[in-house]
């Protein structure tokens, strides 16, 4: 393990390390804008198929590594697989996103059924057999879960939704019950990430995609305690494994959120100004990203200046390369080649 992971430059940063040039790998970077994800895709017509297919989602895992310079392989799955562990009825539609059985009463909290979770989640970890195996050893394997609050906007509001009124609503109303779901949602999350790190992943990502809907005691109450809860009970079992968080959206509250979660690093969304991540974030801990993707997707000029300003700014602290969001499907693969090129070379 020890031989495994000295040689990762990611771990490296994800310890506290200055590396350059930094270590990159792009959030979604295994998805859609790869032909040859898209041809395995139409194969299987539903999408959790794809993620509970251990040789295929290892495969698509290695996909854009076979492609790019990149310095971690991101495990394919998606936050989702936890509430369909769970027993909640979970699609995802082609064009529209997922879409859920909602939970709609505090009554339907019983509907949902943890015996059956490990069972169900055990292809993940069969995948990141498969993928450890294949991977060099410089090479670090990430896994991941969606944060409780960002699961729970899904498994409330029933698929994706702007402002996430019925969970915020849900939360307000009836703290308590609200409260049985994350923590639920904490006790799964733990669990399903230690099974990620007993199958081989050296490095965990936690995604609050949802974080920025919150005022700020909400924020503390439902982003901060239930990912503290989740990392604590990680690094109770795992206490060499760093967790990066990606609390995307909550603006300053991300220096509350790096002081009190326990988190070794943070995922900086685009609109994070530099000087403060530098002069604040990046004290606490470790930083990631924090290119936006539609730059990544128009490329040019503009595209390379931003990327060599992210790097000058944030270089002389521990950091890791990345996107400030998911990459978009109509990504230019030359785009993404441009990017590594630049950041690899120093050149960004
Ligand atoms: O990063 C990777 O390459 C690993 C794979 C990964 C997926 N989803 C695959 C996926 C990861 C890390 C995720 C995380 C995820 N899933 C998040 C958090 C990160 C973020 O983007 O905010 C969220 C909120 C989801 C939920 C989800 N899954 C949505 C809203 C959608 C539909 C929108 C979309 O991008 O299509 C998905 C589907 C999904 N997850 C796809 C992929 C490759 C597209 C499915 C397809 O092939 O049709």
């Amino acid at each position: 393990m020890l031989s495994v992971s000295s040689s990762q430059v990611c771990l490296q940063v994800l310890k506290g390390k200055v590396v350059s040039p930094p270590p990159i790998w792009l959030m979604r970077q295994a998805g859609r804008y790869l032909p040859e994800y898209r041809e395995i895709r139409k194969r299987v017509p539903r999408f959790l198929d794809l993620c509970f297919n251990p040789t295929l989602a290892a495969e698509v895992t290695i996909q854009p590594l076979r492609r790019f310079d990149l310095d971690a392989a991101i495990i394919f799955s998606d936050i989702l697989v936890v509430p369909h562990a769970l027993g909640q009825r979970v699609e995802f539609v082609e064009g529209e996103g997922p879409r859920l059985d909602p939970l709609a009463t505090a009554a339907d909290l019983g509907k949902l059924d943890r015996v059956k979770t490990e069972t169900l989640l055990s292809p993940v970890y069969e995948a990141i057999e498969r993928v450890r195996a294949e991977l060099a050893p410089q090479i670090a394997l990430i896994g991941f879960c969606g944060a409780p609050w960002t699961v729970a906007t899904y498994m409330v509001g029933g698929g994706s939704s702007k402002d996430h009124a019925r969970t915020r609503l849900w939360a307000y109303r009836d703290p308590a019950s609200f409260q049985r779901l994350i923590d639920l949602l904490v006790d799964i999350s733990a669990e399903y990430l230690l099974g990620q790190v007993q199958a081989g992943a050296n490095v965990l990502q936690i995604f609050d995609s949802w974080a920025g809907s919150l005022p700020e005691d909400e924020f503390a109450r439902w982003c901060i305690a239930p990912t503290k809860a989740i990392v604590w009970r990680v690094k109770a079992q795992a206490p060499h494994i760093p967790v990066i968080g990606f609390p995307r959206g909550c603006g300053v509250l991300a220096e509350t959120y790096a002081k009190a979660t326990g988190v070794d690093a943070v995922s900086c969304d685009t609109s994070m100004e530099l000087a403060w991540i530098r002069d604040t974030l990046q004290n606490l801990v470790a930083v990631q990203g924090n290119l936006d993707p539609l730059l990544l997707l128009a490329g040019g000029r503009h595209l390379e200046e931003r990327a060599r300003e992210i790097r000058s700014a944030l270089s002389s602290g521990p950091f890791i390369f990345n996107l400030g969001h998911g990459i978009q499907p109509e990504t230019p693969i030359a785009h993404v080649e441009r990017l590594l090129h630049l950041v690899k070379t120093g050149e960004a």
